[in-house]
């Protein structure tokens, strides 16, 4: 509690710093620096947004949205099986309301995702032969990427297509097309999307097995004389066990490719669970011994949380010549996929805002490492 209360303080001290400082700065009505402002010469700062959030019913985000992110992520409604339900039927109307919410907004889009093995229709999944198969993919991913092309800034435009140890993930897209069915979706994203940057996304991809899988997958594309602009790791990380060290090695061997290296899906669990990654598909019974903190967030997880988004936030600043987007996979903590992934029912705490919304102590300490000279970027500390 005593700690809170020390940090209430110097949070507020920050912020009054902060308007006597920087007037010219635009700040949110309490004073404080935005996460996008703060950030604003290092790297983008985006969300995954909900479509109670693309359609502005959630006020709160309303509000918070355009003053914190630069650039947003669809979290489910460009999914194949939103998008585009039945063969040869799409639904544009909410990817259509993000396009807008974006250009009222001035907030950049990435959109997420073409070719996905999971929340792909059961029509697609069960397509027999592999020219239909075909037809399918190539309508898909032509039909999508240029409706959208000039108006989106970027495509996730194959997520998840590995396996931990590095191999291709066996789904209907390997079944019917092979090894190269990530680098033809590149091939038919570029002509489909000229304007548009393309990204190899997926989780564990700082870890080293993963990552030289992916790193022959952005070769493979690149021998092909195909377009990549950037790999996304996701970045659903554990409290207390963020690999920093491999995620270090990871901006620079993928930033060696010549290619972005963006975090597009981040969030750190703070409940217990005992696997790392993000496999949608793996699912965990409900127990309470799971959920123990329904009633708030004891102040040492809080701090926890704080000091492991700050020790990551200074290595993105380390590298913030070859990182160029860091995006948080939720806006505040009531609507985390963690509260009901992979255990249903939870009560979690990934984010940087709670669950009214407001910031947490891991937030001020995000803030902290710019406005903060003795803190910042500059001072070389050993992650
Ligand atoms: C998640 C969404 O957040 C959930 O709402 C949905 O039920 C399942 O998918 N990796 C990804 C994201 O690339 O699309 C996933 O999003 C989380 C893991």
């Amino acid at each position: 509690m005593k700690r809170s209360i020390l940090f209430c303080v110097c949070a507020v001290a920050i912020s009054v710093t902060i308007i006597s400082c920087s007037s010219s700065k635009k700040v949110t009505a309490s004073g404080a620096a935005t996460l996008k402002e703060a950030y604003k010469k290092d790297f983008m700062i985006g969300a995954a947004l909900n479509s109670q959030q693309i359609e502005e019913k959630d006020s709160n985000a309303a509000k918070l949205v355009p003053e914190q992110f630069g650039v947003a992520t669809p979290e489910n409604i460009m999914k194949a099986e939103i998008i585009h339900p039945q063969w040869g039927t799409y639904n544009f109307d909410l990817a259509d309301k993000m396009i807008a919410y974006g250009e009222k907004h001035n907030i950049l889009i990435n959109g997420h995702t073409l070719v996905w093995h999971s929340q792909l229709p059961a029509y697609a999944r069960n397509i027999k032969d592999v020219d239909s198969f075909k037809t399918f993919f190539n309508d898909h991913i032509t039909t999508i990427a240029s409706r959208y092309n000039g108006k989106i800034y970027s495509w996730d435009v194959v997520n998840e297509a590995l396996n931990e140890d590095g191999t291709m993930r066996r789904s209907v897209f390997l079944d019917k097309l092979g090894d190269d069915f990530v680098t033809e979706a590149f091939r038919i994203a570029q002509k489909a999307a000229p304007n548009t940057e393309l990204y190899y996304n997926d989780y564990n991809i700082e870890q080293p097995k993963k990552r030289a899988g992916a790193i022959a997958i952005i070769k493979k594309i690149q021998a092909a004389g195909v377009r990549i602009d950037g790999v996304g790791i996701q970045g659903h990380w554990h409290l207390n066990k963020v690999p920093l060290k491999e995620i270090e090695e990871s901006i620079q061997e993928f930033s060696a490719l010549g290619i972005k290296v963006m975090f597009t899906e981040l969030d750190i669990e703070v409940l217990p669970r005992n696997f790392q990654g993000a496999d949608v598909s793996q699912r965990v019974a409900s127990n309470p011994e799971l959920n123990p903190y329904v009633s708030g967030l004891p102040d040492s997880v809080q701090q926890q949380l704080a000091n492991d988004y700050e020790s990551l936030f200074r290595l993105f600043l380390k590298y913030k010549d070859k990182v160029t987007r860091v995006t948080f996979w939720g806006v505040a903590d009531g609507n985390s996929w963690l509260n009901g992934w992979p255990v249903r029912g939870r009560t979690n705490y990934p984010l940087l805002f709670d669950r009214q919304y407001k910031p947490k102590p891991a937030y001020y300490k995000v803030i902290a490492l710019k406005t903060n000279a003795a803190s910042g970027e500059s001072a070389k500390k050993p992650f």
